[in-house]
């Protein structure tokens, strides 16, 4: 397949995390588990824990103002602000909104997008769509994540999984030179909903006493089956996205994959034909941060050297929905 002209290309990127470090053998106090189980079956070492008064929007906010500063953008020049999130600050207005506020990104249209891990994949190719169609000349792409308002703190199955964190980026016209976004696959299965998801607290379980006393509205996951779709769709999703854009996987200089567990980057890797030495790994310092883990580790490997000027990158994700997808990206 022929390399195809990307319409739109990264121009800064930006991060986000709260300094209040939790590692597991802070966990081990108040839960049922061990620093080895943690380790050898996710990968996980620490992650981030927002203080209370720390609101996700804030923690977007603060990543887009690194994007903004990178691409030479002022808040007020944004055409469109997508902010991906799996924890809303309230469920009326828009985080985006929030985030278009504290920004000052006045003449921006903002709106949230709900894709779980897999929200800002999602988010990026919206914006590429409106720059496409001549609707939009700089586009703010915001990850902002604050798991542990949603996770149940007494459950160690998904208590040791997360963190809290903000990433972003800013995507503009390409200006030629074969970069920018080359390819993506993005795909859904509402039908495995109830793999990942939050029972209550939504129009269809409405607050209660009784949803807060059994915990409804918090984080609920069969572990197991959702490693099992992970590994599948996301070396589906890679091969696609490599496939689309031209390349085989020996053109690839590094894979960026959304940071769960250790073993699904190892076996995705493996599976999309990838070596280790070419995929980026934070999931030890941070956790899953949802929809922030890939903007997150894209601005490290950028900040790190991995991604340099006419690097080719694949990034893909998987979540709650289920959503998955990837993307090939010349730098
Ligand atoms: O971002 C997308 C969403 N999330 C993911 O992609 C996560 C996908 N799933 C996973 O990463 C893994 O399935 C987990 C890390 C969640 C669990 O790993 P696993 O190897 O699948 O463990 P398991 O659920 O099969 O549990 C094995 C054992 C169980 O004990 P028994 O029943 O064998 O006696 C669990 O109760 O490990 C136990 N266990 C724990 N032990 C200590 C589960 N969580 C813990 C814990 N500490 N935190």
């Amino acid at each position: 397949m022929k390399t195809p002209t990307p319409i739109a290309e990264i121009t800064g990127t930006g991060r986000f995390l709260p300094e209040n470090v939790v590692t597991n053998l802070d966990l081990e106090r108040s839960l049922d588990t061990s620093d080895e189980w943690i380790r050898t079956r996710t990968g996980i070492h620490e992650r981030r824990i927002a203080p209370d008064d720390m609101c996700a929007a804030y923690l977007g906010a603060e990543a887009a103002r690194g994007a903004l500063e990178e691409a030479g953008a002022d808040p007020g020049d944004v055409d469109i602000l997508i902010v991906s999130t799996a924890t809303p600050d309230r469920w009326l207005p828009s985080t985006a909104c929030d985030v278009q506020a504290i920004l000052g990104c006045d003449k921006a249209v903002a709106f949230d997008v709900m894709a779980a891990c897999t929200g800002h994949l999602y988010a990026l190719s919206m914006a590429e769509g409106y720059i496409a169609a001549g609707r939009a000349r700089i586009a703010l792409v915001v990850a902002a994540e604050k798991m542990s308002a949603i996770v149940d703190w007494t459950d160690r199955k998904t208590a040791v999984l997360f963190g809290d964190g903000g990433g972003a980026a800013v995507l503009q016209p390409s200006k030629g030179f074969g970069r920018g976004i080359l390819s993506s696959h993005l795909q859904s299965d509402g039908n495995l909903a109830n793999l990942l998801y939050r029972p209550g607290g939504g129009a269809i379980d409405p607050i209660s006493q009784s949803m807060l006393d059994e915990g409804r509205h918090l984080l609920r996951m069969n572990g197991r089956e959702i490693f099992k779709n992970a590994v599948r769709s996301m070396a589906e999703a890679c091969e696609i996205a490599i496939k689309k854009a031209g390349w085989g996987a020996e053109d690839v200089d590094l894979l960026v994959p959304h940071q769960a567990n250790i073993r699904i980057i190892e076996a995705t890797a493996k599976y999309a034909g990838v070596p280790m030495d070419k995929v980026f790994v934070n999931v030890d310092k941070y956790g899953n941060m949802s929809s922030a883990t890939v903007p997150v580790a894209f601005d490290e490997a950028r900040e790190q050297g991995r991604i340099r000027e006419g690097s080719n990158v694949v990034t893909v994700a998987f979540g709650a929905g289920l959503t998955w997808g990837a993307m090939a990206i010349r730098m």
